[in-house]
């Protein structure tokens, strides 16, 4: 698990190290960054609002303590996982060897947290099916690693999770950005990118019978309304599980244009209190919910002190104690110097309550969309 955060770690700027030429290019909607009320009281519905009025790019770019490693793992899948992608999409041939590369270094890098940070981060800043195959990717290693697979199963895992809608790459850019509900033909069109990808990989990749079987799994389910094949739970690959859960958790907390986004702390609850009738696998589920805690990277939340953060980094050994990047005082206002708190080591602050995020739009349903 993620090492502690370090009183004299020096502190970087993520957009002096992650924001490239095409990133900067990119403007940032500061609505999509603002907060709601929903059960929460007025007041903190206010400062929060008013956080993300007048303080939207300090969100994305905000001092953290970030390991430049990590920034570089993470604009290298945005990176590799393009190549294969636009090779997809423009016909023509692809190999997997910089994916190998990448998912070892990936499996061996020590800090997860760090990585998911940089999703957080550049979430309104990277074109969503590379952001989505980082996200996915990161947390499926994090669940696995605590499932307790062995590194040779860590890497396959990777492997097929940095290109597990490698399908989706033969469906019609008008058919993958549309924004509202799709119609029964569109759904039935985009169910069909799992096998697909499948197909894809077993051309180009013959030798690992077992990518393409994984990719094709992704979406089966345990009680068997997944698709592209209405499998059962024994019939699913284990890996292909892994992966499920994990895109499920990403597309709960990434924006929509047809439903409301998840906080972090939202989409946890969510996948528990759905687990049994969309039939996630159990173990899996439980796995996130033990590696991610409670409170997982990038929720929002109230300190004991009244003081607004942002949680930097988990803590398995106590999940309900992280690291919390503090980023507002107790009136609300923004702190002129951010701050990194480690709960666990300042047993009179705790958390309160997590903070949910605002829905860009009113929907709260994911009907007719593949994920
Ligand atoms: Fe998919």
């Amino acid at each position: 698990m993620a090492e502690p955060v370090k009183k004299d770690q020096p502190i970087v700027r993520y957009s002096d190290l992650a924001r490239s030429p095409a990133n900067s290019q990119r403007s940032i909607d500061p609505s999509t960054h603002d907060h709601t009320p929903g059960e929460i009281a007025f007041r903190e519905a206010t400062q929060l609002k008013s956080l993300a009025r007048s303080d939207a790019s300090r969100i994305i770019t905000s001092d953290v303590v970030v390991d430049p490693k990590a920034v570089q793992l993470f604009e290298q899948i945005l990176k590799d996982v393009k190549v294969v992608y636009d090779a997809v999409r423009s016909g023509q041939t692809f190999r997997l060897d910089r994916i190998f590369g990448l998912a070892q270094a990936i499996v061996d890098y020590p800090d997860t947290d760090r990585l998911l940070y940089q999703v957080f981060e550049a979430q309104q800043q990277v074109y969503q099916p590379y952001l989505n195959s980082a996200h996915c990717t990161i947390l499926a290693v994090q669940i696995a690693r605590g499932m307790g697979h062995q590194r040779d199963e860590l890497v396959q895992l990777t492997v097929a999770s940095l290109v597990h809608d490698i399908g989706t790459q033969k469906l019609s850019q008008e058919l993958l950005d549309k924004p509202g509900k799709l119609s029964k033909e569109e759904f039935a069109a985009v169910q069909t990118h799992p096998e697909v990808g499948y197909k894809l990989l077993m051309q180009y990749s013959p030798q690992h019978t077992w990518l393409a079987k994984i990719v094709r799994d992704e979406h089966e389910r345990e009680n068997g309304q997944g698709y592209p094949h209405g499998l059962h739970s024994e019939e699913i690959h284990d890996l292909a599980k892994v992966i499920g859960v994990a895109d499920i958790y990403d597309a709960l907390t990434s924006p929509r244009p047809y439903r409301r986004i998840f906080s972090p702390h939202e989409a946890v609850q969510e996948l528990l209190d759905c687990q049994e009738h969309l039939g996630y696998s159990r173990p899996v589920v439980r796995a996130l919910i033990q590696q991610l805690s409670l409170f997982p990277v990038g929720c929002w939340v109230r300190l004991s002190s009244q003081e607004i953060g942002r949680v930097v980094q988990s803590n398995s050994r106590s999940p309900l104690r992280p690291v919390v990047e503090v980023l507002h005082d107790s009136a609300g206002q923004p702190l002129a110097s951010p701050r990194c708190v480690d709960l666990n080591t300042n047993p009179l602050l705790y958390i309160v309550s997590s903070l949910p995020l605002e829905a860009p739009a009113s929907a709260s349903s994911t009907n007719g969309r593949h994920e």
